[in-house]
This record gives C-alpha cells, sequence and structure tokens, in this order.
C-alpha cells in the first residue's frame, strides 16, 4: 500500500481577509473594516488541509520564506495532519507569499503577494516522496510560474508510475489562460475549474461546448458553480449535482474544499455522482465559516455538518 492517498506539490501561504470596506478604495484616506480573519491560505494548502480532515493520508511538497507567517502557515498544516516533512525553506530568501481578500458582500479583491509561491520549482520536487501515493493533485497552476514548464513532463512521469492526477487551474492573473495548459490536460484525469475558468480557458461563450471540449482530451471534466452546485462531462455523458442548502457566509476557499471532498471520493472509486456530491457537501461546509479551512478545523462544527447532511454522505459511502 503506498505511504499516502494523496500528495500535494504547491502553495502554502496565509490569507488575511478583510470584511466590510467601502468597494471604491479612496487614495490617502484610513478605511476601516468591520471584520477580519488570518486564516490558512493558498489553494494547494488548503486541499491538503481539508483532505486530511476528511481521513485521507496527504504528503505536501511546497517552499516557505524565513519568516514568522510561514511558519504559522506550517503549523495550521501539520496541525491537520498532513504530512509536512518536504516542506522546506526557499534558498533565495524569498520571503512567504500573502494573499489579501477584501469581501465585499457577494465579491471580492484578491491581492496577492507571491513570493515562494511563485518559486516552487521542478528541482524542488522528491518524486519518490510524491509517488509514494495513488494520486497527486495539483493547483493554482498559474501562480505557479516556476514550476509551469515542466508540469507536464512531472505529470507523465506520476502517470507512468500509476498515479492519476487532478488539477484546478484557478484564475489566471495575466488572464491569457496559456502556459502550455493543453499539453498539461493531455496528462489530467480530473480537471476541477470554476464555470468563469472553464470559459476562458476554451474561448467558448456556452459552458456545454466548453465541458464538451474539454472532455475529449480530460476523461472527467468537473466544473464548480458557486450556489449553483456542480456538473461534470465524462466522455458525452454529463452529470449535475445540486448544491447543499446552507447558510453560505464566506466562500473563500470553497472551491478547494469542494476539490478535497471530491477527490476523497474519486481515489475510492465512487461513481461521478457521489463524488460531486461530497464535493458539494465539503464545498457547502466551507461557506460556513470565513476562509478556506476554519469549517473544516472546527471539529464538533465539522461532525455536525456532516451528520446533519447524512443523506449525502450515505450516499458517497454506496459508491
Ligand atoms: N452559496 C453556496 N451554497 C451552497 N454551496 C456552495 C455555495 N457557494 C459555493 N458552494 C459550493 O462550493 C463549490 C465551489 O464553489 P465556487 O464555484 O465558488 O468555486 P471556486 O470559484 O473555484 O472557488 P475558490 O474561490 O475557492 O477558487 C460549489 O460547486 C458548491 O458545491
Ligand atoms: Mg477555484
Amino acid at each position: 500500500m503506498p505511504r499516502f492517498d494523496v500528495t500535494i506539490a504547491g502553495e502554502l501561504n496565509l490569507d488575511l481577509v478583510l470584511y466590510g470596506l467601502p468597494a471604491e478604495l479612496a487614495p490617502e484616506r484610513e478605511l476601516l473594516a468591520s471584520d477580519m480573519m488570518f486564516t490558512l491560505g493558498g489553494s494547494s494548502a488548503i486541499v491538503a488541509h481539508n483532505l486530511a480532515l476528511l481521513s485521507n493520508r496527504v504528503g505536501f511538497i511546497s517552499r516557505l520564506g524565513d519568516d514568522s507567517m510561514g511558519q504559522i502557515a506550517l503549523q495550521r498544516l501539520a496541525a491537520a495532519g498532513v504530512d509536512v516533512s518536504q516542506v522546506r525553506r526557499a534558498a533565495d530568501g524569498t520571503a512567504t507569499g500573502l494573499s489579501v481578500i477584501l469581501q465585499h458582500g457577494t465579491w471580492r479583491n484578491i491581492l496577492t503577494y507571491p513570493g515562494t509561491i511563485s518559486k516552487l520549482c521542478f528541482e524542488d520536487l522528491d518524486f519518490d516522496y510524491l509517488s509514494s501515493a495513488r494520486h497527486f493533485h495539483l493547483s493554482s497552476f498559474y501562480l505557479q510560474t516556476a514550476l509551469q514548464p515542466r508540469v507536464a513532463e512531472l505529470f507523465q512521469e506520476l502517470k507512468a508510475v500509476g498515479l492519476t492526477i487532478s488539477m484546478d487551474t484557478n484564475d489566471d492573473p495575466d488572464d491569457r489562460w496559456q502556459g502550455g495548459l493543453w499539453d498539461v490536460l493531455r496528462y489530467v484525469d480530473v480537471f476541477l475549474p470554476n464555470e468563469r475558468e472553464v470559459l476562458k480557458i476554451t474561448g467558448e461563450p456556452k459552458l456545454e461546448d466548453a465541458t464538451r471540449r474539454l472532455a475529449e482530451i480530460v476523461p472527467l471534466v468537473v466544473v464548480k458553480r458557486g450556489a449553483e452546485g456542480a456538473i461534470a462531462q465524462c466522455g458525452t455523458d454529463r452529470f449535475s449535482s445540486r448544491p447543499m442548502k446552507v447558510d453560505a457566509i464566506d466562500t473563500i476557499g470553497a472551491g478547494d474544499s469542494f476539490d478535497a471532498g471530491f477527490i476523497s471520493q474519486y481515489i475510492r472509486d465512487a461513481d461521478v455522482e457521489t463524488c460531486l456530491a461530497y464535493g458539494n457537501l465539503a464545498g457547502a461546509l466551507s461557506t460556513t465559516r470565513p476562509g478556506g479551512t476554519e469549517a473544516f478545523r472546527e471539529r464538533p462544527h465539522r461532525e455536525e455538518f456532516f451528520r446533519e447532511n447524512a443523506i449525502a454522505l450515505e450516499n458517497s459511502s454506496h459508491g
């Protein structure tokens, strides 16, 4: 049996979320937030954290700066049970990345200092470690600029030794949606973009056409649709899954949480409907607390949420 269920190579940082700021930021004024949260950030780290709290063995490779923010992020990940033995300091003194998120009701500004996020490179990866798993996941393809040119090679090698692979691009800050993405997708088993991303990547105006084109290359295309839930396409078969009914207070990291829920069923060979239901469940749980990991971290809350939504879990356990 491999050492891990899932390995992940990617970014580890903190998110500072500020609530209640005006949508227009006037220069030179002191603008007051009504609330704040300092929490684990980085799509890769959120997926790893939440996968571990969904009872998966997770190994994580990342680079951090020599600073206290990096240490706090690392402790958060380790506290969830993720193996962090391969998280090292960046050799060149770069500081740990940071995202400042200005949450304005239903939309947000995301201001990111990439720092070590964009420093992780192919040479940093211990192949034996990454391959001692059933599955490998990559998030934030467009933030991982040092790794990006060799992601196709990495995927090809991991697939050659029997791992399945999932990827979530998240947003492209340059809004170009290139970087060899289509070459990389040839090695991906499960692609997990959101609706906006899938339209940008394909250049198709309609979701149906976008997923159909991607499904010609990727065996399982899953599109996250926020409060609309999620859809999937596998060959010519289409699936859709309604979202959980939930009092959503914060959608930051819901997509990453969805990925964790989906993957935790996918690696257990569950059917597509079950994977989608579990993705929606994990995404919905994430929205009940600020940030992408707080709802998972709070054990009684997490367990009560799963108990209350036992039907979805019940379905997933029969997968
Ligand atoms: N208001 C909501 N009610 C119920 N479920 C929700 C809600 N918002 C999000 N979700 C769940 O979370 C999943 C992911 O949400 P979303 O589409 O926002 O992903 P994303 O844009 O990739 O997010 P991220 O900002 O984390 O990258 C949805 O598919 C759904 O399952
Ligand atoms: Mg996303």
